[in-house]
């Protein structure tokens, strides 16, 4: 193998070069479209350890990873958490390294994850409206969200971003709201089509789903929005409003497919390789990293030969029962 050719190739020729590894399916906040009221957590034995997933992290960027994005659950409640952010932030090889949090802790972090190399960080921000906001997450507070992005503006990361979820009857006149904030603040937004991940409580999916061209025509009302070309290889469509910086993007995993420009893959909680979001494919690294006497070349191998099983496509459907039966706060965003 030539020392610079992708390691990380799937059968479609999609190059791997990005990995999102949840840290921790714990969470301070209970959104009513990632967990039930009531959630098991996986027991602590079978959560990687910090040092499992920096030797996955070190692992992947031996194998071509440009990009690591830490997810939850919250990652920044995870014990610690802050001791492997700092050395992933060394890793040779690593353009970027980012998160994507619900904002809460960001008033004590924020500072510390800039000087820890993170330059961009995606924060969850579905309403800003303080009960709505509650209603949505079911513990949370929006003060608190909203204090920590004034830290993370302080601490001076390069790109903010929001994503924003929404749904009929909760959110949905939160649009352009969040869409003024985003603006008068430099912040990138994204608004996201609800997945059906997880078995939920809360709602009927199907009835509540807004689809990102519904979200356009509300925010096209108040402004005029011009469609960027540059892929960022991400799900995003993103456009701009004249005159501001911050984009605007949509995230349609049911009515637009992006798969074919898939460049990630995820590792759940539990170590467990997912080859893609919306499909149960996947390759048990915890059971190959906690096998004695393992190698390192062993771990090298089994994810080159894990990408044979990367789908061409994810299928959503809302009407049928869930076929994917994992939380997203196993799964990382
Ligand atoms: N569908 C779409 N997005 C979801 N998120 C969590 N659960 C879902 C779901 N079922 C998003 C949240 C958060 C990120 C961690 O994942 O908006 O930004
Ligand atoms: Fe926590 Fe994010 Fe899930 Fe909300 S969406 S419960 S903030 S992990």
């Amino acid at each position: 193998m030539k020392e610079n050719a992708p390691k990380l190739v799937d059968q479609y020729g999609r190059h791997v070069n990005y990995v999102r590894i949840s840290v921790t399916d714990r969470c301070d906040f209970r959104c009513i479209y990632c967990m039930a009221e009531d959630m098991t957590f996986v027991p602590r034995a079978q959560v990687l350890s910090l040092e499992e997933i920096y030797r996955l992290a070190s692992t992947f960027t031996q194998l071509g990873v440009r990009k690591i994005r830490l997810t939850g659950g919250e990652p920044l409640v995870r014990n610690n958490v802050m001791s492997l952010i700092e050395r992933l932030g060394q890793l040779p090889g690593l353009d970027e390294l980012t998160l994507t949090t619900n904002g809460s802790q960001l008033t004590r972090l924020a500072q510390p994850l800039q000087n820890a190399g993170v330059r961009r960080i995606n924060v969850s921000l579905d309403s800003l409206d303080p009960d709505k906001f509650r209603r949505i997450t079911r513990t949370g507070k929006l003060a608190q969200v909203l204090a920590g992005l004034d830290a993370a503006v302080a601490a001076g990361f390069e790109r903010i971003k929001l994503n924003a979820v929404i749904l009929k009857g909760r959110n949905q006149d939160e649009i352009l709201n969040l869409t003024h904030y985003a603006q008068n603040h430099g912040f990138d937004i994204s608004f996201i089509e609800e997945m059906p991940l997880g078995l939920i409580d809360d709602h009927d999916r199907a009835l509540c789903f807004c689809s990102s061209d519904e979200v356009r025509e509300i925010i096209e009302q108040h402004y005029q929005l011009a469609a960027i070309d540059e892929t960022t290889g991400g799900p995003s469509r993103y456009f701009a409003v004249a005159g501001n910086s911050a984009r605007i993007g949509f995230i349609s995993p049911h009515s637009h497919n992006f798969c074919h420009l898939c460049n990630r893959v995820r590792v759940t909680v539990e170590g467990r390789l997912l080859l893609c979001l919306g499909n149960e494919h996947s390759l048990d690294l915890r059971a190959v990293l906690r096998k004695p006497g393992s190698s390192q070349d062993d771990l090298q191998q089994a994810i080159i030969q894990s990408m044979d099983l990367k789908p061409e496509k994810h299928h959503f459907d809302l009407d049928a029962a869930p076929e994917i039966l994992r939380f997203m706060n196993m799964t990382g965003g």
